[in-house]
């Protein structure tokens, strides 16, 4: 059968497209047309989907047509490289298997098509916020590692932007399919302005170092120049096997360049610690050692870790550092949640960090490879809305981001917030007034937020969702706080469990395949990924009614 998708195009026109044989025996080939005049051929012969890019001379109809028995494409976008960071790119094409669900989150940041895990390369450039993040373009399933991209002014509106990093050859021929540009960050250059970005190149074959750190620049702010080598000493007393990763670079208080890597040795989960005085020459790093061990959980390695300065907001002027890192693979024995993240709040003078206390980051713990950014308005966070619980190679798994998070620090607290522009999604109030009764109240199939004052801390209440495909609530109770999920598809349902928190305040986002829950201003925060994208159809209150002075429902939804 013959395939073809065609756009309008004007000259500079920039056009991607990834493509790969149907079988070995064939050539997979797409042959690109303006106004019927033959432009370009794309032929590929690897068992990897190969990238191909065509920038127009011309402007007409450009038309791409393939024999679907020979050539299987799996996406083709066009932009203008002068307007992207505006517009975004245009989708033209892609396949079965890929395509994201088009009935998904209201308001979550989700990829256009493929995978996606991790937050990666944060920064705010002339007022733009780029979020790079974990990709694989061609399926819905984790696969060879691409950054993909997008930016926005209010990191609630998003523009897709073009593919930002692509594997190398190494990786994309490798059988076992893994590896690529995994996690990292981002930093401005100002002149000229771009960025610069730090990530791990996982390469199976390099044997013993598979994971390795790399540096690029970019001043077109869509398309890297050709990655430096980041050459890093590794400390014997961490020598964590394969895990050696997520570099985070940042200004730290002794104003010079700092660097976080995640690993981990033989008992802990480890946090190491990199300086610079030049974050824009990649060959200048200097070990400082182990900034932080956690053996909570024994060889968990530490991923994404990251690090940020509050004020603390009951002392004016003391500073605190607040580090942040998933631990792979950990545990909770008491609730059976799994990867869970923590914050630790501490003291940092450049090169040693002072804990002072230790918390979740998020009850529910689909707030993982958290990254947070200094900006002039706090600092700024967002993460991956799933962890890898869940996750198999052979099954879709469509994911999204968290609400983007403000974080601040009190009294030794980390507290996190949502952003000050989530209060813009706020459209119109809902009737609350049937909430208690039987069948309470009747929700729209858009994204929504309860706000609950509850009339004492932790008085008892009870918020039951209606789903065909699960049970969902969320509760106080004398355990604490907790969103109750059960989905008979899932093995183990671990009890989502901020224990014994008592609130007062809650608000509660819904939005299809999402649930979080911000609790007393940012004490407590659950964020927990739903396996379904059918809406929630009814919510209904189990309370006494003494025990709740008010509740506002509001729908939410995105400028369009
Ligand atoms: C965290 C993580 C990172 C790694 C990336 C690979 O979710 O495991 O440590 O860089 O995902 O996609």
């Amino acid at each position: 059968m013959n395939c073809e998708t065609r756009l309008h195009i004007d000259i500079g026109t920039t056009v991607h497209g990834w493509l790969k044989p149907i079988s070995e025996s064939e050539v997979a080939k797409a042959i690109l047309t303006i106004d019927g005049e033959s432009v370009a051929e794309w032929v590929a012969d690897k068992a990897w989907h190969q990238f191909e890019s065509f920038v127009a001379t011309q402007s007409g109809e450009l038309c791409i047509v393939w024999q679907s028995v020979e050539t299987d494409v799996s996406v083709i976008y066009a932009f203008d490289p002068a307007t992207v960071l505006e517009e975004g790119v245009r989708l033209a094409w892609t396949s079965e298997r890929n395509r994201y669900p088009e009935t998904s989150h209201h308001v979550h940041f989700h990829p256009p098509f493929g995978w996606m895990n991790d937050p990666n390369g944060l920064a705010l450039i002339d007022g733009k916020y780029h979020l790079f993040y974990q990709h694989y373009p061609h399926t819905l399933r984790w696969g060879a590692m691409h950054w993909g991209h997008a930016v926005s002014e209010d990191m609630i509106h998003w523009v897709h932007c073009p593919v930002f990093l692509q594997p190398s050859l190494e990786v994309l021929s490798d059988v076992n399919g893994k590896g690529g540009c995994y996690s990292g960050s981002a930093v401005p250059t100002v002149d000229p302005l771009g960025l610069r970005v730090y990530y791990t190149a996982h390469v199976s074959r390099h044997l013993p170092d598979v994971q390795r750190q790399l540096s690029a620049v970019s001043h077109d702010l869509i398309s890297p120049a050709v990655s430096d080598e980041v050459p890093l000493q590794r400390p014997k007393a961490a020598e964590g096997g394969g895990d050696f990763r997520d570099p985070y670079v940042f200004k730290g208080p002794d104003n010079r360049w700092k660097m976080l890597l995640g690993t981990r040795n033989s008992e802990a989960g480890i946090v190491l610690l990199y300086d610079s005085d030049d974050v824009h020459s990649p060959g200048g790093w200097r070990l400082v050692g182990p900034l932080h061990e956690d053996s909570s959980h024994g060889s968990s390695p530490a991923e994404c870790p990251c690090m940020v300065p509050l004020q603390d907001e009951s002392e004016s002027g003391v500073t605190h550092w607040v580090l942040i890192y998933a631990l792979l693979r950990s545990s909770d024995a008491l609730t059976a949640r799994r990867n869970l993240t923590y914050a630790i709040v501490g003291d940092f003078d450049g090169l040693r960090f002072k804990p002072r206390s230790k918390q979740e980051l998020d009850f529910g713990t689909d707030c993982y490879a958290f990254q947070a950014l200094t900006t002039p308005t706090g600092v700024r966070g967002i993460g991956w809305l799933a962890n890898w619980t869940n996750f198999s190679k052979n099954a879709d798994y469509p994911t999204a981001m968290t609400l983007p998070r403000l974080l601040a620090v009190k009294q030794d607290n980390l507290l996190v917030r949502p952003i000050p522009e989530v209060d813009r999604l706020r459209r119109e109030m809902l009737d609350a007034g049937d909430l208690a009764s039987k069948e309470g109240i009747a929700l729209p199939d858009s994204a929504i937020e309860f706000s609950i004052h509850l009339a004492k801390p932790g008085a008892s209440m009870r918020l039951i969702f209606s789903h065909t495909d699960f049970d969902l609530a969320v509760q106080v109770g004398p355990d604490g706080l907790e969103i109750h999920y059960v989905d008979p598809a899932i093995k183990i349902t671990p009890r989502y469990l901020a224990s014994n928190a008592k609130p007062s305040v809650l608000r509660i986002f819904l939005d299809r395949g999402a649930i979080e829950v911000f609790a007393d201003d940012g004490r407590w925060v659950g964020s927990k990924r739903l396996s379904s994208f059918l809406p929630v159809t009814f919510a209904r209150f189990e309370a006494v009614q003494e025990d709740i002075r008010r509740v506002e429902i509001w729908r939410l939804a995105l400028n369009h």
